[in-house]
């Protein structure tokens, strides 16, 4: 158990082999995916943060056997075994979806089109989020959801003959484009999603390496369109998750920032949908040596990353950028406070609506420690480097502000005081284990 309140000291150096854990996106749709397909699908190195296990919850709930194995280093192996969608129950209790976006929205789609009544809800931070964004167009397709706040809970009446929809996202959000994909799947005809920027396309590899047929094709201006005819059954197939790199980020900005640094991450998830910070760190300088480039064998690239100290420069972040590297941001403001010049972050308004006001709080937290770092309507401005001190930060309860600020620390002088560090264990449960094994 992590402490409410975690204290880091400045690191003298950072080494050593580290291993992530298993991708939170994957990981959740690798259970829901279970649930859907008739059969056994064994899953190996689940991540083991709170969120994915409230995926595994509602698994549970709607009727799968869900057998937690042993996993390795903090991620776990799960076994499932399900009747498919048409053994799905109504669950008697609402469902549970903790501090998850994803299995909220994911769920509400999937729902949609199973004849069930069901209520999604979850924590405090869940019940502040917009989910209007999924609400009208599965109500387009013809699922009742009850939400008109636009905020959880969501009852859920699905409809076993749902219409499949054409729909442009507003918000380009890979939690919308699956939610309405996942409904496509029990609709009649093609179910097609329109997205001005391409969003991490996970739903769309593993569908297909489910025997689902889905089509998708960039639209030359850096959206895509992606398409899948329904009714479509999915099938039961083993994964092996990769090793999620939203969580290798924040030790490739320790390595980058730190003035002693060399860490080797192994079996990191390089998608080339997810993996624009690897690509931003290494345009702003960081020295990241990337080798052994594999596959999962179930669609998802792996490569082992090496990272070390390293001399950064400033650099602009345009909107379809910020986009790609949406879960990214906070851990890129501090690396920006370590370069030399002013980064710009654009179109980071989305990031308001995550787990936390991320911009309020990165900004907030970052000033504390001594960072020159504003806001400038939905643009987060940063100048460096400078050199940052230890003091008290709040994470909001926010983990990947918690990951950052602990980061911080071990290159701040003095003690880094975090308040709200159990939040790591919504995706990283072993991280402060890890941070006492390489620093010293
Ligand atoms: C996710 C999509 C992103 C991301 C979230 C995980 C996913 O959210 O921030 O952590 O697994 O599809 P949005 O799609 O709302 O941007």
């Amino acid at each position: 158990m992590v402490p409410a309140e975690v204290r880091v000291d400045r690191a003298a150096r950072l080494r050593g082999d580290l291993v992530l854990p298993g991708d939170k996106s994957v990981s959740h749709r690798a259970l829901m995916f279970a649930l859907l397909a008739d059969g056994v699908s064994r899953i190996t190195g689940a991540g083991d943060g709170a969120d994915v296990r409230s995926t595994a919850g509602i698994v549970q709930a709607l009727g799968a056997e869900v057998t937690r194995g042993s996993g390795t280093a903090g991620n776990v192996d799960y076994v499932v075994r399900s009747g498919g969608a048409s053994g799905i129950r109504e669950p008697a209790d609402s469902l549970d979806c903790g501090n998850s976006g994803t299995t909220m929205r994911l769920f509400a789609g999937i729902l949609a089109g199973l004849p069930v009544r069901a209520v999604l809800d979850g924590d405090a931070s869940l019940r502040g989020r917009p989910m209007a964004r999924v609400v009208e167009p599965l109500r387009a397709m013809g699922a009742e959801i009850d939400g008109d706040s636009g905020r959880p809970p969501l009852r859920i009446s699905g409809s076993a003959n749902l219409r499949a929809i054409d729909y442009a996202t507003p918000t380009p959000s890979a939690q919308v484009k699956s939610a309405i994909l996942l409904a496509g799947l029990a609709a009649n005809g093609a179910t097609r999603v329109r997205e001005s920027v391409t969003t991490r396309d996970h739903t769309e590899r593993m569908l297909l390496a489910r025997g689902v047929l889905v089509r998708s094709h960039g639209t030359g201006m850096g959206g895509s369109v992606v398409e899948l005819d329904g009714p479509a059954v999915v099938a039961a197939v083993d994964q092996t998750v990769p090793g999620d790199v939203s969580a290798a980020a924040f030790w490739l900005v320790a390595a980058a920032i730190h003035s002693n640094a060399e860490l080797r991450l192994a079996g990191v998830g390089v998608n080339p949908s997810r993996r624009a910070v690897i690509d931003l760190l290494v345009r702003m300088g960081a020295s990241i040596e990337e080798r052994g480039a594999d596959d999962d064998g179930a669609g998802e690239p792996l490569a082992e990353l090496r990272a070390e100290t390293s001399d950064l420069e400033a650099t602009e972040i345009s909107a379809a950028e910020t986009v790609a590297a949406i879960d990214e941001i906070p851990v890129l403001c501090l690396a920006a406070t370590q370069a030399c010049g002013t980064t710009v972050i654009r179109g980071a308004g989305e990031l308001r609506h995550k787990e936390s006001d991320r911009i309020a709080g990165i900004v907030d937290g970052l000033s504390r420690l001594g960072a020159k770092i504003t806001a400038n309507g939905d643009d987060i401005v940063i100048d460096g480097p400078t050199e940052l001190h230890g003091a008290p930060v709040d994470s909001l309860g926010d983990h990947r502000l918690a990951l950052t600020f602990a980061i911080a620390g071990l290159i701040a002088t003095g003690t880094t005081t975090i308040r709200g560090a159990a939040s790591v264990a919504i995706s990283y449960p072993t991280f402060f284990a890890d941070l006492e094994r390489i620093r010293s």
